[in-house]
């Protein structure tokens, strides 16, 4: 079963593909195509038992994560078309261009999502990265309370924590993708 958000992801999808009239890039997708693609969806099949999360919740986010993946390389795969048949300059380039930023980031942070469930422990409050954090909020306590009130926002989307190049700042923002 699906959830508002993952619903409006699939059909998001489906509806570019009407868009530009090209096939359902998820239905689409054959294991051929997959081989050739540049981006492959890693297995996160490791997960499954972890403590609070259901096997049929993290499997259906695999499969919105593969999603992505997908929809990335397809998006890729026709821009490079496009490119080649010199037609750059056209709504349907300019939108597929924007598209493949909102797939790759779907892909990417769902990759650092899966990647970092399951660990024990926090940040080591004696390492580097807290330092950096005490410099630029004042205190541990005080990151951790911006941190989880952006978790808290009502809203879609992501919340990162992130340190920016090559400022180093740290920052932590609420995003409104809808991944
Ligand atoms: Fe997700």
């Amino acid at each position: 079963m699906l959830d508002r958000r993952e619903f409006l992801t699939i059909t998001g999808a489906g509806g570019a593909a009407l868009l530009f009239g090209i096939p359902n890039p998820i239905l689409a997708s054959t294991e051929k195509e997959e081989k050739t693609m540049p981006y492959t969806a890693k297995d996160y099949a490791k997960l499954i038992g972890m403590e609070g999360f259901s096997e049929t919740l993290l499997k259906n986010h695999f499969t919105l994560y593969q999603g992505y993946v997908t929809n990335t390389n397809k998006a890729l795969d026709i821009l490079g078309q496009m490119l080649k048949d010199g037609k750059t300059a056209t709504p349907e380039f300019a939108e597929l261009k924007r598209r493949l930023g909102w797939e790759f980031n779907g892909m990417r942070l769902h990759e650092y999502y899966f990647e970092n469930l399951g660990k024990k422990g926090g940040i080591n409050k004696e390492g580097a990265l807290a330092k950096k954090i005490t410099e630029e909020f004042g205190s541990y306590e005080m990151w951790e309370k911006d941190f989880k009130a952006v978790g808290a926002m009502r809203g879609i989307g992501w919340l990162s924590f992130i340190r920016t190049t090559p400022m180093g700042g740290l920052s932590t923002s609420g995003s409104t993708s809808m991944t």
